[in-house]
């Protein structure tokens, strides 16, 4: 077992050899640009093309669904904004648990926001939504995510989307921390807008996709020239959109093998962590949350509190579920929609199929040192 152990794969993901590969060969070959009506830039372009049908094919979409975009960030203030400038959005319906580039985008929107209250699991409720969108007066967008990227909740997508389409509103849905592990198709749920990301599975960094309805006509919201059926404007990132399509190729194929084996190091390290501890309390540990992310939360002590530093110290790489301002520590912004004891430490450890049962046993050891709450 090789030091550090990597926990923070709901962070980034390592890539894969396969992907690495794929894109040194574009990258060494096709320096066309694929805007050129030459042989170098036709080749570019369908390298392009084959990457957009490989990723349609993925969510059940058609290739003119498809963007590329430079990440999910993008993805999400480009689709946001614009279907709030285009569609005569009047009303925002999302949750404070949102990821920042979801949040923030909503806000600068500076239109009627209505937040979902979240209960202690950060679940929803439907009946809430549903009681929102009777009224419909205002014309709705609701952007929810599909799993929760701190605490791993699953939002039940199926049925917000069914809500929205019996209320003739439109929805966004962050499937960030999904693709490659959970099944979208777009056929089946009615998503008007959804945004990836590369990095997160397995891919590099520094592209995603965004799909967007073929129904819904929204402008652009970057202008240049012509790419990306004018929505997009900016070469495209040619080598990066490789790597996106060949992971999400590897993800989907791998898909049960890998989800199965991330299921059972998270099963073990759950189990261990309650056999061995106690006062912890698992984030969303009553809903149902996505296989690759456990949040735990420590009991306070002059430990707990050096917990991230001491995991570092000892080869662990995970993730807190704070943030320092001003000096002063506090819970994330997720952690506050749920009402988490503040006082408690969260620590987020995230798994891809590239963990080991080992490494959770190394985990376990360690953190036996770290908390003294040990029975
Ligand atoms: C749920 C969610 N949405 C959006 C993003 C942003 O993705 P990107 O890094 O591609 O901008 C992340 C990444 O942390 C995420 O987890």
């Amino acid at each position: 077992m090789n030091l550090p152990i990597y926990l923070d794969n709901a962070s980034t993901t390592p890539l894969l050899p396969e992907v690495i590969e794929a894109m040194n060969s574009v990258m060494t070959d096709e320096y066309g640009n694929p805007s050129s009506i030459h042989a170098k830039g036709r080749k570019s372009k369908s390298v392009i093309e084959a990457a957009r049908k490989t990723v349609a094919k993925v969510i059940n979409a058609s290739v003119a669904e498809v963007f590329f975009t430079s990440s999910a960030t993008e993805a999400n203030n480009g689709m946001i904004s614009s279907a709030v400038k285009s569609l005569g959005i009047s009303r925002i319906i999302t949750t404070k648990a949102e990821h920042p580039c979801v949040l923030n985008t909503i806000q600068s929107q500076k239109i009627d926001t209505v937040y979902l209250s979240l209960n202690s699991n950060g679940e929803i409720d439907l009946y809430e939504l549903n009681h929102l969108l009777s009224d419909s007066d205002p014309k709705t967008l609701v952007s929810l995510m599909y799993i929760n990227n701190e605490i791993g909740v699953i939002h039940p997508v199926n049925k917000i989307a069914e809500l929205c389409k019996e209320h003739n509103a439109y929805f966004h849905c962050d499937a960030v921390q999904a693709v490659g592990k959970y099944k979208i198709d777009v056929q089946k749920t009615p998503i008007h807008f959804l945004s990836s990301s590369a990095h997160k599975f397995h891919g590099p960094k520094g592209v995603g996709f965004m799909y967007i309805n073929g129904d819904v006509s929204i402008e652009p919201y970057l202008y240049g020239g012509s790419q990306e059926r004018n929505m997009r404007a900016g070469t495209e990132n040619l080598y990066g959109i490789v790597g996106l399509a060949k992971a999400l190729e590897l993800a989907v194929h791998e898909k049960e093998s890998r989800m199965s084996h991330i299921a059972s190091l998270k099963a073990k390290l759950l189990e261990e962590l309650m056999t061995h501890f106690v006062d912890l309390k698992i984030n969303a540990g009553g809903a149902q949350t996505a296989a690759h992310i456990a949040s735990i939360s420590f009991p306070h002590s002059d430990k707990s509190e050096l917990m991230m530093f001491n995991l570092d110290i000892n080869g662990i790489c995970a993730s807190a579920g704070s943030a320092c301002s001003s000096g002063v520590e506090h819970d994330s912004p997720v952690l506050e929609a749920i009402g988490h004891d503040p006082k408690r430490k969260t620590v987020r450890f995230s798994f891809s199929h590239l963990n080991t049962a080992e490494e959770i046993d190394y985990l376990i050891e360690k953190l036996k040192t770290l908390t003294p709450l040990q029975s």
